[in-house]
Parts: C-alpha cells; structure tokens; sequence
C-alpha cells in the first residue's frame, strides 16, 4: 500500500477547512484546492493523489461528474450519510472512490484528532489507504461500507443528533416544571447530561445508566409519566424500556401505571 502525499481539497466549510489544515501536518502536500463561493474554475487536479469533495452532500455527485480525473486516482467523499454511489461518474472516468467520514461534529477550530472515522472504499487499496491516511490524521478508522452504511449512519446519528433532540425535550420539561428561562434550563441540566456521557468513557452503558430504571423504582417511574407533558409520555416509555433492557432489569410487559 502506497501512502498518500497529495490531495486535492475541494469545499472550504468546516470540514474542507479542518482538511486543509491537518493534512499537510500530516505530511500531504495540498496540490489544488477550490471552493464554489470563490467564482473561479476547478484548478487542474491531476497532480493530487486523493482528491476530497469536502461539499454538502448534495453536491458530491454533481461535482464527482464534473471532475477531470485520472485513472487510478482516488476520488472520495467526507459524508456518513452517502454511500460510493454518488461518486459512480469519477468511478466511470477509471478513479477509485472512497469515503473517509470522520465521526465527529465538527465546529471552529476542531481538528480530526481523537474521531473515529468511517472508511468505504471502491477496492482495498482504497480503503487501505484511507484508513492509514485516518490514522495519520489522528483517528481510528472503521471499516463502514457498502450495505452497512445506512446502518452506520443510522447509529451515528443517534449518538449524536437524537442526543441533542432529547434534551431539548429535557429543557422543555424542566422549563415548565421550575419557569426558568431556556438558557437557564440548558446550563442547569447540560452538566447533568455531559456527566452521564462522561461515564461512557469508562464503563459500558449497563454501568453507566442512573436513575429510577437504573433502581428499578416503578413508584417514581409511575410519578413521572403523570407529571410529563401528554406528547412526552410515549417517548419517556420507550426510553425507560431501554433503560430497564441496559440495567438488566426484568422488562415488564404492562407499564407502571
Ligand atoms: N460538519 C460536520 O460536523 C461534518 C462531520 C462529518 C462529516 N461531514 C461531511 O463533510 C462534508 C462537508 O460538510 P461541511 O460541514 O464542511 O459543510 P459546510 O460547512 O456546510 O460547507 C459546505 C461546502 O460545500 C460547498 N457547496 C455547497 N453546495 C455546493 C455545490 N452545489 N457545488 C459546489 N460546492 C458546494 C460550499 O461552498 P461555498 O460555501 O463556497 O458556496 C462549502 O464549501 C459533507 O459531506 C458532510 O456530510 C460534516
């Protein structure tokens, strides 16, 4: 397996910027580098050996079937959401294609570092060379292709989106119950909830899971699925079987009441 040396970074949001400044301190010189809001061309690219379309996912496959490629070069794409489909016409031209998805949101100043990434690749040579491109930029690449891929993204999403979703249901909740403000209610309960995940850390979610289900308390489960608002019940329910399921409590068929 060849390493990679040079690369073409196409996009410049979060994650086209985070590339263009970790790769070369991973030693990958960046031979060409575009972004749409800048008017101009897409430079010549066949001086780069991994050319990464760092755009929102719709525009990958436009911009894959735009691209001058040659054979042999490695065409990939940063998305969970997408699989090598969208790269068919750079696939077409003789590129190999690729996914290397970092697992991490990215926001100012974050680097690959630390991140799991999600590697797919159109043949070995492409996975393995992304996967040691991952692991140069600090991460822990994971094989995550083909049929799998809705699946992985699945899981991604819901370790890290879903998270958010719930608790801003927690923040809706605990509003109504002490009538503080939303930026109030967020800080009183965010070190509640970076707490409980910080313990992931360490210990499987059977160990790390706290609270009434964690006890097996049916009277306080019972108290507050009265107290929650009606829409918040069902979602409350699902959540403390899953709890119940992780705590290795006997799951009960009827709900506390
Ligand atoms: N952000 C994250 O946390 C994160 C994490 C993992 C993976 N990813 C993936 O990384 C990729 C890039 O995401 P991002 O967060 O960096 O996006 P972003 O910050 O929203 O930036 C999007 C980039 O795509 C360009 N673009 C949008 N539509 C285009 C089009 N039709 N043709 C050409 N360029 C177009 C934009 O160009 P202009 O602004 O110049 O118009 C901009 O450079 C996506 O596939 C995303 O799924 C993101």
């Amino acid at each position: 397996m060849k390493p990679l040396r040079t690369a073409a970074v196409l996009g410049a949001g979060a994650v086209g910027r985070a590339l263009l400044r970790a790769l070369p301190r991973a030693g990958v010189r960046i031979t060409a580098r575009w972004t749409r809001s800048a008017g101009g061309p897409i430079p010549p690219l066949s001086s780069a050996e991994v050319i990464f379309l760092a755009v929102s996912d719709a525009a990958v496959a436009p911009l894959a079937a735009d691209l001058m490629v040659r054979r042999g070069q490695l065409v990939a794409h940063l998305a969970g959401a997408l699989d090598l489909g969208p790269l068919a016409a750079a696939r077409r031209k003789g590129a190999r294609t690729g996914s290397m998805h970092p697992l991490r949101a990215f926001t100012r100043g974050d680097e690959f570092r630390g991140a799991a990434a999600g590697i797919d690749g159109s043949d070995a040579s492409a996975r393995s060379q992304l996967s040691h491109l991952a692991r140069r930029l600090g991460m822990t690449p994971l094989e995550a292709g083909g049929r799998s891929r809705a699946l992985y993204h699945a899981a991604a999403v819901l370790a890290a989106g879903a998270q958010v979703a719930l608790f801003a249901q927690a923040v809706r909740a605990f509003r109504k119950a002490t009538r503080s403000s939303e930026p109030a209610a967020r800080a009183a309960l965010l070190p509640l909830a970076l707490g409980a995940l910080e313990k992931l850390r360490r210990q499987p979610p059977a160990r790390a899971i706290t609270g009434p289900a964690a006890r097996g308390d049916t009277a306080t489960i019972s108290a507050h699925r009265k107290a929650l608002p009606k829409d918040l019940v069902p979602l409350y329910d699902q959540l403390t079987e899953a709890m119940l399921e992780h705590a290795g409590r006997k799951r009960s068929r009827r709900r506390p009441q």
